[in-house]
C-alpha cells in the first residue's frame, strides 16, 4: 500500500469514527429532549375546543369553560368557535370572553344554501364550525379535546389516564344513541363501518390529525340524517324522545352524524364513561367520584325544591354588560355537611352529587360576576382569575403581569381589558419562548459534541499515521533485504 492510499483509508477511517460520535452524542440529545417534554408538561401538548355562538345563553357557558381552564392550570390551548351571521359579528361585544376565539360563519341553514333544504337547524353550528376551525386555523398541539359549552373542566385531560390514540378516540358515552345498535346506521354507513361504530359523544380527544381527516365527514353525515325522512316522526330507532309530528326530524342528527362521520373516517373509540359526570347525577365508581369534566346539560335537582336547569328562561338573559351586571345570579343548591369518615359510600357519593351541583353553578355565577367587575367596575383594581398550578413556570410570568399593571393603577378600562387579554398570549409566548429555549440548547450542545469529535478525531489520525510510519520503520530495519541506505 502506498503511503498516499494509507492515508486516505486513514481519512475514511476517522470519518467514520466521527460520524459515529455524533450519532451517539444525537441520541444523547434526543433522550434529554424526552426529559425536556416531561418537564414542559404533557398536559400541553392538548388543543380544547368549544362550538358557540353569539347569544348570551353561549357566552357565560363559554365564560365559565374558560374560567375552569384558567383554574386547573391552563393547559395546552382553549380555543372557542364562534358561529355567527356577519350581523351578529358587528353587534357581538364579547370576543373577550375567551381570547382564542375563531370567527366561523354560520352553518344554521347550511342545508338551505347546499341543497335547498328549508330547514333552519343550529346544530349545524357544531360541525360546521369544528371543520371550519379544522381546516382553516388548525393546532400545533398533537392532541384534540373536542367540549360542549355547557362542561366545566375540573382536571386537565391527559392520554396517559383516558387513553386515546391515532385511529382511536377516547370519548364519553351518549348511551341513548341506539341507532348505533338497532340497525337505523345501516342506512348510512356500510356494514365494515358499522362495526367501529359505538354510542359515543359530548367530549372526545383526538389526534389532531385524525381530528381533520373526519370534521368534513361529520358535517356530511350531519346533513344526510337530518335530511333523511325514514328518521323522522313516527320513526322512533333514533333515540330521539322529542320529535312530534309538527317538529319531525330528530335534534340528535348531528350526534349521529358525528359518530356515522368517524366511523367513516377509520376511527373506532374508547369509550370512558367516568371521565364526566353530569351535574345532578351520583356518581356510580370511583372514577366519577373525581371527573375530569362536569356536564350541565340536563336539569340539576336535590330532591328536596332546588332545580336549576341551564335551559330555564334565566339562562338566556343577557348579563354580561355593564348595563345588566345586576341580573340575578342563578340559584345554588344548599350544600350538607360533608360526611364524617364512618359514612357509608352511599352517603359520600349522595353529598358528591350535590358538591358537585354547588360547584358548577357557583363557578357559573363567579365567572359572570369577576368578568362584570372586570368590566365595569374600573375604579376597584380586581386581582386577576387566580392562575393555580404553581409548578407551571408560566404562572409566574402571569403573576408579573399582573404586578406591573397594579403599580399602574390610572390606566383606561380599555388599556386594563388589554392587559388582561394578554395574560394568556402571555401564557403562549412564554410556552413558544421555553420551546426555542429548549431548541437552542439542543443546537449548543451538539455543536459540542461535533467539536469534540473533531479533536477526538484529529488525534486518532496523527496517532494512527505516526504509529503507522512507526511500524513501516520497524519493518524496514527488520527485513533482510533491505538496501541500505
Ligand atoms: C351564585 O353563586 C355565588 C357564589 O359565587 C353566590 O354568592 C350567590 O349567592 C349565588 N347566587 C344565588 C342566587 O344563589
Amino acid at each position: 500500500m502506498s503511503r498516499s492510499a494509507a492515508a486516505r483509508a486513514l481519512a475514511r477511517a476517522t470519518r467514520v469514527v466521527f460520524v459515529v460520535l455524533v450519532c451517539v452524542a444525537s441520541t444523547r440529545v434526543d433522550a434529554q429532549k424526552d426529559v425536556r417534554t416531561t418537564d414542559q408538561r404533557e398536559i400541553d401538548d392538548y388543543h380544547y375546543v368549544f362550538s358557540s355562538d353569539c347569544q348570551p345563553y353561549m357566552t357565560w357557558q363559554a365564560r365559565a369553560l374558560y374560567d375552569s381552564w384558567v383554574k386547573i392550570g391552563s393547559p395546552g390551548r382553549l380555543t372557542r368557535i364562534l358561529s355567527c351571521t356577519e350581523e351578529e359579528y358587528a353587534a357581538y361585544a364579547h370576543d373577550d370572553v375567551v381570547p382564542e376565539t375563531t370567527h366561523a360563519p354560520s352553518y344554521v341553514w347550511y342545508a338551505k344554501e347546499r341543497y335547498g333544504d328549508e330547514d333552519g337547524y343550529a346544530a349545524y353550528n357544531l360541525p360546521g364550525g369544528m371543520n371550519y376551525w379544522a381546516q382553516n386555523v388548525g393546532t400545533d398541539r398533537r392532541w384534540v379535546v373536542k367540549l360542549d359549552a355547557d362542561m366545566i373542566l375540573l382536571k386537565p385531560m391527559t392520554v396517559t389516564e383516558i387513553p386515546a390514540r391515532k385511529g382511536q378516540t377516547a370519548a364519553g358515552i351518549y348511551g341513548y344513541l341506539v341507532g348505533v345498535d338497532n340497525g337505523m346506521a345501516k342506512w348510512f354507513v356500510d356494514e365494515e363501518t358499522e362495526r367501529r361504530l359505538a354510542r359515543v359523544g359530548g367530549w372526545e380527544i383526538f389526534d389532531a390529525d385524525d381530528f381533520k381527516r373526519m370534521t368534513p365527514n361529520w358535517l356530511e353525515q350531519t346533513v344526510k340524517v337530518r335530511m333523511d325522512k325514514r328518521v323522522w316522526y313516527p320513526y322512533k330507532g333514533t333515540g330521539d324522545v322529542y320529535i312530534t309530528e309538527d317538529a319531525p326530524r330528530p335534534w340528535i342528527s348531528e350526534m349521529y352524524g358525528f359518530i356515522f362521520g368517524c366511523g367513516i373516517s377509520g376511527l373506532t373509540h374508547n369509550v370512558m364513561p367516568s371521565t364526566q359526570l353530569y351535574a345532578g347525577y351520583t356518581p356510580w365508581d370511583e372514577a366519577s367520584e373525581d371527573p375530569f369534566i362536569v356536564h350541565y346539560g340536563t336539569k340539576l335537582d336535590d330532591g328536596k325544591g332546588y332545580k336549576w336547569d341551564k335551559h330555564y328562561d334565566e339562562g338566556h338573559v343577557e348579563r354580561m354588560t355593564c348595563e345588566t351586571k345586576n341580573v340575578k345570579p342563578f340559584p345554588v343548591v344548599p350544600l350538607p355537611r360533608e360526611p364524617g369518615k364512618g359514612a357509608s359510600v352511599k352517603e359520600r357519593r349522595e353529598y358528591i352529587k350535590l358538591k358537585i351541583m354547588y360547584i358548577t353553578v357557583t363557578s357559573i355565577n363567579e365567572s359572570v360576576k369577576k368578568y362584570n367587575e372586570d368590566r365595569c367596575d374600573p375604579v376597584v383594581r380586581r386581582a386577576m382569575p387566580d392562575k393555580a398550578p404553581s409548578r407551571a413556570p408560566t404562572v409566574e410570568l402571569t403573576r408579573k403581569r399582573k404586578h406591573v399593571s397594579d403599580k399602574t393603577p390610572m390606566k383606561s378600562v380599555n388599556a386594563r381589558l388589554e392587559s388582561e387579554k394578554s395574560a394568556s398570549e402571555a401564557l403562549r409566548e412564554m410556552r413558544l419562548l421555553e420551546k426555542e429555549l429548549v431548541h437552542e440548547s439542543r443546537m449548543r450542545q451538539l455543536w459540542t459534541y461535533a467539536v469534540l469529535s473533531w479533536i477526538i478525531g484529529s488525534v486518532l489520525i496523527g496517532y494512527r499515521v505516526c504509529s503507522k510510519r512507526r511500524v513501516r520503520s520497524q519493518r524496514r530495519e527488520k527485513n533482510p533485504f533491505r538496501v541500505p541506505v
